[in-house]
């Protein structure tokens, strides 16, 4: 008898699922990840300097008990990674935001929806049971933006991430290229696209959600998709200053993380406005062109924060070392983008889920060769550094 085999079988590495990926996505959504601002010089280098930090390796330790438990935002997670707020989740796979949410929850790691998503807080809170995360723009219209935070608090939302590092939107080439939109334009081209992708059109015809689900119907004269094209071009704040966020710290009580970090001085601001943690982050190199890379920066924030904000990072985590040099080097936890999204485009939440099993069992293999059994135990002593 012959097993039926599912692809995710020989899936290996967060790579192999960014190759199935590839395959499955229609080339305008998938490039709408795969893509960086102008040079991509940050995109690519992010993870290209995960590989310039050493591990130390130990022996004769007994490492037969190994857990990678661990707590982001005062909460018990499986391992200290989150899933990373990603706009148009939803039109990688139909569904995406739920599947994502649903596999995250069932893997015991955090789940953070983007502003910009497909599913609606509502849609992600009636198909989950634990709080998951919401990140916020704070949109021109702060009467929305308002609304959206008790909307987020309403559906159980305890830890709020606000994303700052987009004043304006950096430019990918490959959108403009692809006419990437929002909406997505309907031309020859992206029909030729979409019947050339079966799968994916099976399952965005299933889903009843094509559209950000945060918005239309919500803010003030979007109920189309005309209107909303508009609308989103419009909302980006260029005048947002740290008085804004305090505004939002007040209408907020929970859990405040602010992302978007990379300067020893803007944490400073964080904490003055009484943010429990940071995300350092260059949006994974799609914002600013040029700017340094997450792990590089690392740790000089970790040494300014002094333990007083707790310190998280992304940008490049593709693989469960990542995640231990990044903790090593001090960070509290991490969040991952791509990494989850490939596994969405390629298997649904079963790739999701496939996506965090790999990054976790290369944690555990990885630690065993550290001699270590717990992350409350690495530290700088696991790193080699010049
Ligand atoms: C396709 C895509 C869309 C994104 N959309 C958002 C978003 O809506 N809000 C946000 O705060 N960050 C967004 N980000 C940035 C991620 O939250 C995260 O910072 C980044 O993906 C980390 O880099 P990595 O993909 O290399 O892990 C997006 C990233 C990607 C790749």
């Amino acid at each position: 008898m012959f097993a039926i085999r599912s692809p995710l079988d020989k899936v290996c590495t967060i790579e192999d699922l960014q190759v199935l990926a590839r395959k499955r996505v229609p080339k305008m959504f998938y490039e709408y990840v795969d893509s960086g601002s102008w040079t991509e010089g940050t995109y690519q280098q992010n993870e290209q300097d995960f590989k310039k930090v050493f591990f130390r390796q130990r022996v004769g330790i007994d490492v037969s008990q190994r857990n990678t438990s661990s707590f982001m935002a005062q909460t018990k997670v499986t391992m200290p990674v989150a899933l990373a707020p990603v706009g148009l989740t939803g039109m990688q796979y139909g569904d995406g935001e739920i599947l994502a949410a649903q596999a995250a929850e069932a893997f015991g790691v955090p789940f953070t929806l983007s502003s910009l998503s497909i599913c609606s807080i509502e849609d992600v809170a009636e198909q989950t049971e634990q709080p998951f995360w919401f990140q916020l723009y704070v949109f021109k219209d702060r009467e929305f933006t308002q609304q959206l935070l008790k909307r987020a608090k309403l559906a159980g939302c305890k830890t709020l991430v606000v994303t700052l590092d987009l004043p304006v939107m950096g430019q990918r080439h490959k959108d403009v290229k692809n006419q990437l939109s929002a909406p997505p334009k309907v031309s020859i081209s992206s029909l030729i696209q979409f019947l050339n992708h079966p799968r994916w059109c099976f399952n965005m015809m299933r889903s009843s959600h094509r559209t950000f689900g945060n918005i239309v119907g919500h803010a003030r004269g979007v109920n189309s998709l005309s209107s909303l094209a508009k609308w989103t071009s419009e909302q980006l704040d260029a005048t947002l200053t740290w008085k804004d966020l305090q505004w939002v710290r007040d209408e907020w009580d929970g859990f405040l993380i602010l992302k978007g970090i990379l300067d020893v001085e803007d944490l400073y601001q964080a904490a003055s406005i009484g943010a429990q943690a940071v995300v350092i982050s260059n949006h994974g190199g799609r914002q600013l062109d040029g700017a340094p890379t997450t792990i590089s920066v690392l740790p000089e924030i970790i040494s300014a924060a002094n333990n007083q904000t707790d310190i998280y990072m992304d940008g490049g985590v593709r693989s469960g070392q990542d995640v231990l040099k990044a903790i090593a080097l001090g960070a509290k936890g991490v969040f991952i983008g791509r990494a989850f999204i490939y596994g969405l485009g390629a298997a649904g939440g079963a790739g999701v889920t496939h996506a965090l099993e790999i990054i976790h069992k290369e944690m555990l293999t990885t630690m065993a060769l550290l001699g270590e059994s717990k992350v409350s135990g690495i530290g700088l002593h696991n790193l080699r550094l010049p």
